[in-house]
């Protein structure tokens, strides 16, 4: 018994001064004074101990118990310190450095495009007007010389909410809020979205127009082209050539459809221009008499001019947009490239 005890001392001191972490002492604790560990199991033997020297043997296991507990204290109470103190060494943080900047957002391509196309045409003269994204049908069609059943009507894939009202399909309908409201001189531009039930690549069933209006005595397609002329050389490069090809609108007569040459090739002809040197950008013409004396304007005594173009398309061909979608995607990866 005697010489168990001795034994089992040594092989716990022995496991006590080997460990090295925390860990490895509550291993040792279980094994040697847990319920079932090596000392208490000692207190079971004292059954085959003759009874006069339990007292004794019993006093003796007592002693290794403490004395072991003892040894198992101190060297926990080194260890967990020496843990502590390694633990907050990793976890030191130096509070007084500098604190990551925080990341900006960016305007948004369209944005920024439609803040430079106000720029352009304020500097000419015109101011911003706006009209509702939810129009009457006498707006966006009927005071523009589109009557109900009018053929042009499919020109425009129509959002209807009833027989009367639509999803504006054209920022136009702002120049017949404005004529009915305002007499000439009239020099406005109208940036705002617009709706039509379209979906490809290049068409998204919203997307965002910019519109311009010039009314006034002797205004002529002269004044119109000059106006374009000067737009498409601050918006691209001072090099860059417009060119009107006669169309259709029921709102102007006449009506042009109005190419500036590519702003990628220079003209040379490339993807982007589909290898013609020119890209269309915009519809335009001679405000129509009959649209200027429905809205209260006098046709013997003004003329005017008008255009309207996709603001979407614009941003596509100068920044290179493959895919109108993007636009609309809010994909921070692509967002972040127009700083
Ligand atoms: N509103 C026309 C469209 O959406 C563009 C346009 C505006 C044409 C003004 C002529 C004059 O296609």
């Amino acid at each position: 018994m005697k010489e168990k005890m001795d034994n089992i001392k040594n092989a716990a001191l022995e496991m006590i001064e080997k460990a090295t972490t925390s860990h490895e002492l509550v291993d040792v604790r279980v094994k040697y004074l847990g319920k079932s560990g090596e000392i208490s199991l000692l207190m079971r033997d004292m059954a085959n101990v003759p009874k006069e020297e339990r007292p004794n043997m019993g006093k003796m296991v007592n002693e290794l118990r403490n004395a072991v507990e003892s040894v198992l204290n101190e060297k926990t109470a080194k260890i967990e310190q020496e843990e502590k103190l390694a633990r907050l060494k990793a976890e030191e943080i130096d509070v007084t450095l500098p604190s990551g900047a925080k990341e900006l957002g960016t305007l948004h391509p369209l944005t920024l495009i439609t803040r430079e196309l106000i720029d352009i045409f304020t500097s000419m003269g015109f101011s911003v007007a706006e009209g509702p994204e939810i129009e009457s049908d006498l707006y966006n069609f009927q005071l523009l010389n589109v009557p109900k059943d009018h053929p042009a009507r499919d020109m425009q894939d129509t959002f209807y909410v009833n027989d009367n009202i639509v999803l504006r399909t054209q920022t136009s309908a702002v120049q017949a809020r404005i004529m009915q409201k305002q007499q000439p001189p009239i020099r406005i531009i109208s940036p705002g979205k617009v709706y039509r039930s379209d979906d490809d690549a290049s068409h998204s069933p919203i997307f965002n127009q910019f519109e311009g209006l010039a009314i006034d005595k002797h205004i002529t397609m002269g004044d119109l082209q000059g106006c374009l002329q000067t737009f498409a050389e601050k918006l691209f490069s001072k090099d860059t050539k417009v060119r009107l090809r006669p169309s259709y609108f029921p709102f102007t007569e006449p009506s042009v459809e109005v190419d500036v040459t590519c702003s990628m090739c220079h003209g040379k002809g490339c993807r982007v221009c589909k290898g013609t040197g020119w890209v269309e950008i915009l519809g335009a013409g001679i405000v129509n008499p009959a649209v200027l004396d429905m809205c209260g304007i006098d046709s013997s005594v003004y003329s005017g001019f008008a255009f309207g173009f996709g603001i979407d398309r614009i941003a596509m061909i100068k920044y290179g947009i493959p895919n109108i979608k993007l636009l609309y995607e809010n994909d921070v990866r692509f967002l972040k490239q127009f700083n």
